[in-house]
């Protein structure tokens, strides 16, 4: 028997939504049915997609009754939206952060949990099998104990990405919109953050929010993490541009996250992994590297695949929003600590 299409209704047709837009409409067994944004260019991706346009989410969810929503709307507005989606039983995958706020993360935590209705947060790059790899190989041992991470998130932003005003302003800045990502990989990757010491900066393009901040981590395991991030910094050192799974970057191959253990070490998203020739070699032998050869690229469709499957309730969500909430309490005792110049604990 041949199963209808999903009928997907989007919220906030802007930067990431018409791409979400787009992977819908070239998504077999999938519709996207309407799209609501007030913004009068939304009309017009509403038209070229043949979805119901709508100016307000709630009349669009009440009219339509999707079996998902994709949520694409600035992060004030993602608690309202993804209660209002819990609230009428459908699952919604919201885009990162979960929340503006912890207390905001806190209200979709408790809808969704006390609804029993799914809410997937878009840490899209958790869908990526080179992210999942090093999960595995990090929590079977293969690098024996892990002892130390390094990562990175640098690259030069053009100076038109910050005529939008809330980019330059507290809450819009590369920790809670770039380096989360970053802090949700490291999270999934080596378990829960202990700790957290940062410094940040505005020294180079003097706005409000910080263009760059260096960070020391201590995970719960024990093993200790450094990051350094900047979006001033010409860099091919950050995810985005180094995994091409970006949906709007260039491709260009580096490594960006460095793990260190007792036995071998692992640098992504090249997936080279080191290690001595003989057992109980060391380090005035020589090591051997060898590539774990996997596709990262599809880290988007991925995502999207595992939220028809959450739709369909095959699965729970991969980043709950109670997982989500933890990410955002992490950047935000990294914001707290360069603040206060002290160790907070998330
Ligand atoms: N996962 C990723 O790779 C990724 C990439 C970019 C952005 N994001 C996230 O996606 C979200 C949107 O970011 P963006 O860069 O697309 O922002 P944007 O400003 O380009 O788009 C937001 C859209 O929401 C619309 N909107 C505003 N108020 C609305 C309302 N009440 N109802 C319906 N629509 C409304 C706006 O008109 C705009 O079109 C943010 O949470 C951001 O962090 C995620």
């Amino acid at each position: 028997m041949v199963s209808p299409p999903r009928r997907i209704a989007l919220m906030g047709a802007g930067l990431i939504g018409r791409e979400h837009a787009q992977l819908l409409s070239r998504t077999p067994d999938t519709e996207l049915v309407a799209i609501a944004d007030p913004a009068e260019t939304a009309k017009s991706v509403a038209e070229a997609h043949g979805a119901r346009y709508f100016a307000d989410f709630q009349t669009m969810l009440d009219d339509m009754r999707p079996d998902g929503v994709i949520i694409a709307l600035p992060n004030v507005l993602h608690a309202d939206a993804a209660i209002a989606c819990v609230e009428r039983g459908i699952p919604c995958l919201v885009e990162k952060p979960v929340a503006d706020t912890l207390q905001a993360a806190i209200r979709i935590v408790e809808a969704s949990e006390r609804q029993s209705v799914s809410v997937l947060v878009g840490h899209q790059r958790r869908h990526s099998p080179d992210i999942a790899k090093a999960r595995e190989m990090i929590t079977t041992g293969a690098l024996g104990r892990l002892v130390a991470v390094n990562a990175m998130w640098m690259a030069d932003k053009p100076a038109t990405y910050f005529d939008a005003a809330w980019r330059r302003q507290s809450g819009g800045g590369p920790l809670l919109i770039n380096l989360i990502h970053d802090i949700d990989c490291l999270r999934f990757i080596c378990g829960e953050i202990e700790e957290v010491m940062a410094f940040t900066s505005n020294a180079v393009r003097g706005f409000e929010v910080e263009d760059t901040a260096s960070i020391g981590i201590r995970f719960a395991s024990g093993a200790l993490g450094t990051l350094l991030m900047s979006d001033t910094a010409v860099s091919p050192y950050n995810w985005d541009t180094a995994a091409g799974q970006a949906l709007y970057f260039p491709h260009q191959p580096e490594n960006a996250y460095f793990f260190s253990g007792t036995r071998a070490a692992l640098a992504l998203p090249m997936m080279d992994l080191w290690q001595h020739e003989t057992e109980g070699g060391h380090w005035q032998e020589p090591l051997v590297k060898r590539h774990v050869t996997l596709d990262g690229s599809r880290a988007y469709e991925n995502q999207l695949a595992h939220f028809l499957d959450v739709i369909a309730g095959r699965t729970k969500p991969l980043v709950s929003a109670r997982d989500a909430m933890m990410t955002l309490a992490a950047i935000e005792a990294i914001a707290r600590s360069a603040r206060e110049r002290r160790p907070v604990r998330p």
